[in-house]
């Protein structure tokens, strides 16, 4: 693995791979590396010669309020589970290599960036997009991987890289979860044993609310319901918003059909964990045909 720390190698590293024919795959992290992003390299090395993992705390995507500080660090650690995983290189920059001037350009998508998270957390995804921007020009012509556990982020950062025609595939890759259904998360790490105990039951009021979706529910107001009321059965949880839109958009219809994405955040004590899950409508009975339609039930990636 090669540890990179300054953009001009980077560019000039993989400006000589793509001469080569090699194909780059970009993995963005702030490090504090668990199994979902070794989950994200690992699809990266199989299907590109170099992977890059990125490993940059970026400040400017944390509020005055939030963890920059506390954010945890383990470069050591990232080091190791990134080579293992099949990373090439780790791009790890200093905040002055990344932002070397004080920064009067930033990127902001519309609309998509102004609800969910963006409503409780202003200004947190422009800093994303400024730095994913960055990080893809640094990178040029790549497949670039995001879990969908961020999955509003997934979506503003492919509007982003649509509409300013980075040449990047962007691919989303689906939550890796522990046995009883939480989501990795570097933020786990804050939770106490009592309030790790609590943690499922974000993932239990997001199955609620798939199967009531998967049984053909269509009025998004009753899953919301459901999911917030299973959400504060936890005495140690308290909800943030419940959500069901459609998964480009991240608009709410007004009567659920195709596929959609259903959204929860919620405190563990002091804890803000986030997590989503996908779910496709019941197709509704053919009113012509002779036999009616079955439910067909699929799971979604991302499940
Ligand atoms: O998801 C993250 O870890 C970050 O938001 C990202 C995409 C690496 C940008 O800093």
């Amino acid at each position: 693995l090669d540890v990179v720390t300054k953009v001009g190698r980077l560019w000039a590293e993989l400006g000589t791979a793509r001469d080569a024919g090699r194909s780059v795959g970009l993995v963005p992290t702030m490090g504090a590396l668990h199994a979902g992003h070794a989950s994200l390299i690992r699809q990266a090395a199989s299907e590109c010669n170099v992977v890059v993992t990125t490993l940059f705390v970026n400040p400017l995507q944390f509020g005055p309020n939030e963890d920059l500080d506390s954010y945890p660090r383990s470069f050591e650690a990232d080091q190791a589970l990134a080579g293992v995983s099949g990373s090439t290189h780790l791009f790890a920059p200093s905040v002055a290599e990344m932002y070397p001037h004080r920064v009067l350009t930033t990127v902001r998508v519309a609309e998509l960036t102004e609800l969910l998270e963006g409503a409780s957390r202003p200004g947190h995804f422009d800093g994303v997009t400024t730095v994913v921007a960055k990080l893809f020009a640094m990178a040029g012509r790549c497949r670039a991987y995001f879990g969908e556990k961020d999955f509003q982020q997934l979506a503003v950062i492919r509007r982003m890289a649509a509409d300013l025609s980075f040449p990047v595939e962007v691919i989303g890759c689906r939550t890796v979860r522990e046995e009883d259904g939480v989501a990795l998360s570097s933020r786990n790490a804050y939770l106490s044993a009592a309030e790790r105990s609590a943690a499922p039951v974000l993932y239990e009021a997001l199955s609620v609310g798939k199967a009531l979706v998967e049984q053909g529910a269509t009025d998004p107001g009753a899953i919301r319901a459901a999911m917030a009321d299973r959400v504060e059965s936890e005495p140690l949880a308290s909800l943030d918003y419940a959500a069901v839109v459609e998964p480009l958009s991240l608009a709410t219809p007004d009567r659920l059909d195709g596929e959609v994405r259903l959204l929860l955040a919620a405190r563990i004590g002091t804890t803000r964990l986030i997590d989503n899950l996908g779910a496709l409508c019941a197709q509704p009975s053919q009113s012509s045909g002779t036999t009616p339609q079955g439910k067909e039930v699929q799971t979604c990636a991302g499940a």
